[in-house]
């Protein structure tokens, strides 16, 4: 077990400390990773909220901790970690210095201050952090997106933050990166020859990006109607994703290399604009429709609005200008409210060079690799083999299928504690880095700008659906088709 740490929550009675931080506390407790007398300081915004702030924890590990998860008395010596304070992140005075002197009670500590608040305010907690010398070479920021709205205002976010973090005390999550199958994939690229090989566009037709959910708007209508799909989740998320599948070798498995490999795939992303934001992208906004037999809402009766142009779906197809990945195209694809909650890469290979199996021994397909984030986490490889079933040499699809939760019984993933205990011990090589900010901003903008330039109107999409047809028609131009999970 490592040393004891204190980690202070602002925004410590928010949607997204209740959901994902306090779980993962709880998880990273109960894998004895948060040793004795470890602090965990959530900020409320009241008394009130702050005298029920316990029973609170306690109903959010039942809600959102999986089967089997809960248990009342990891719970309760859980909750003696958990250190309720009332604090105006805005006002400096007595109440900063009441945190300053409960921190201060372990001044050799490491600290992690997690920012689970807007980032408008993210300026002034920084501010304060070091106005009360809360600042120092065992202290850690934590940032959530939203990181800005355009390239601008997320250089403007950073800016202030690093008025008082060094860059490297600044860790900005993006969640995907903690889960245990996106690791992976650094695992599968760089320890296996086989797709050293064959991870480039002499082998590989193209590549599929996809993250589908089944959810709408979960009372997040403000964010969301200003964001849209396209800020939510392809300037991060997606982005990440595929930074993950093109780049080179890393040279050493740390940070910096990490993330400098990053940069170059983001800077050899073909820019789009104008007609080529029309050509390569497609929007979308969901109306009613059936999900699982039940109906749905629309976008616009979720939001309660009669009009808005917001996307709630994107599919794109992006190219990298470089040797390795030379014509071959990847296509993102997100959306709100389809069919099927799923986060999969597929890379598709090309076709053997040479049928040398004639007459009626079946269709060859190509290999195929696909690698499932969510809801399980599974890898699966398409090969074809002889049907076994016959005598006849017939040849057919077989998958090789890798499926975690199978082989590792005891595997519970949780991408948020896995990153708040790698803050905790200062391993930053799965957070961003501000220059990757910059550059997936650099290159999201200009698609923004066409869209609103053009005045387009998403595609509407029915609810519980794959998206819009443009979307499906966007890749059958090329002669593809979306890999549709189940
Ligand atoms: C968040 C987005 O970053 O990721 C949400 O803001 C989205 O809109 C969520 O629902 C998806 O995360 P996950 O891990 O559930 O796929």
């Amino acid at each position: 077990m490592s040393e004891p740490f204190d980690i202070v929550i602002f925004g410590g009675a928010g949607d997204l400390a209740y959901r994902k931080i306090i779980p993962a506390l709880y998880r990273s407790y109960c894998e004895d990773k948060l040793p004795a007398s470890s602090r965990v300081i959530a900020c409320c915004r009241n008394e009130d909220e702050q005298l029920s702030y316990l029973s609170h924890v306690d109903e959010a590990l039942q809600e959102h901790l999986a089967e089997g998860e809960y248990h009342s008395d990891h719970a309760m010596i859980f909750a003696e970690h958990v250190h309720p304070v009332v604090l105006d992140i805005a006002e400096s005075g007595e109440r900063w210095q009441s945190m300053a002197d409960l921190l201060n009670t372990y001044s050799q500590r490491v600290r992690v201050y997690y920012l689970a608040i807007p980032p408008a305010i993210f300026g002034v907690c920084c501010q304060h952090l070091s106005q009360y010398n809360l600042v120092d070479e065992h202290s850690r920021v934590v940032v959530e997106k939203p990181l800005g709205y355009n390239a601008a205002t997320a250089n403007a976010i950073n800016e202030e933050i690093a008025r008082y973090f060094d860059e490297s005390a600044i860790y900005r999550i993006d969640h995907y990166l903690g889960k245990e199958t996106v690791q992976n994939l650094m695992a599968l690229r760089f320890t296996n020859v086989i797709f050293e090989q064959l991870w480039d566009a002499k082998s590989i037709d193209h590549v599929q990006i996809s993250i589908s959910e089944t959810v709408g708007l979960e009372g997040r209508a403000g964010f969301y109607n200003e964001a849209g799909a396209l800020r939510d989740m392809v300037q991060n998320h997606l982005l990440q994703l595929l930074c993950l599948v093109a780049m080179e070798s890393p040279h050493k498995m740390n940070a910096s290399s990490i993330r400098a490999e990053k940069v170059k795939v983001l800077e050899s992303l073909r820019p789009m604009s104008g007609e080529e934001v029309k050509r390569h992208t497609v929007r979308g906004q969901y109306v009613a429709g059936n999900h699982k037999g039940k109906l749905v809402p629309g976008y616009l009766e979720e939001l309660d609005q009669a009009h808005s142009s917001t996307e709630t779906f994107v599919a794109l197809r992006a190219y990298i200008d470089n040797w390795r990945w030379a014509r071959v195209p990847f296509y993102l694809r997100t959306g709100k409210r389809m069919k099927h909650r799923c986060a999969e890469i597929v890379i598709q290979y090309k076709e053997v060079s040479h049928r040398v199996y004639g007459g009626d021994t079946g269709a060859l397909a190509p290999n195929r690799l696909v690698i499932r984030l969510q809801p399980e986490e599974s890898i699966q490889l398409t090969l074809m083999a002889k049907d076994l079933d016959t005598l006849d040499m017939r040849l057919q699809p077989a998958n090789l299928n890798l499926n975690f939760s199978d082989t590792y019984k005891h595997f519970k993933s949780d991408a948020y504690k896995r990153l708040i205990l790698d803050a905790v011990s200062a391993n930053s090589s799965l957070f961003i880095h501000r220059d990757e900010v910059a550059h997936a901003w650099a290159w999201i903008d200009p698609i923004i700008d066409a869209w609103q330039n053009a005045a387009q109107e998403p595609h509407l999409y029915r609810a519980g659906t794959w998206g819009p047809v443009e979307s499906d028609e966007l890749l059958a131009e090329d002669g593809f088709t979306w890999f549709n999970a189940g």
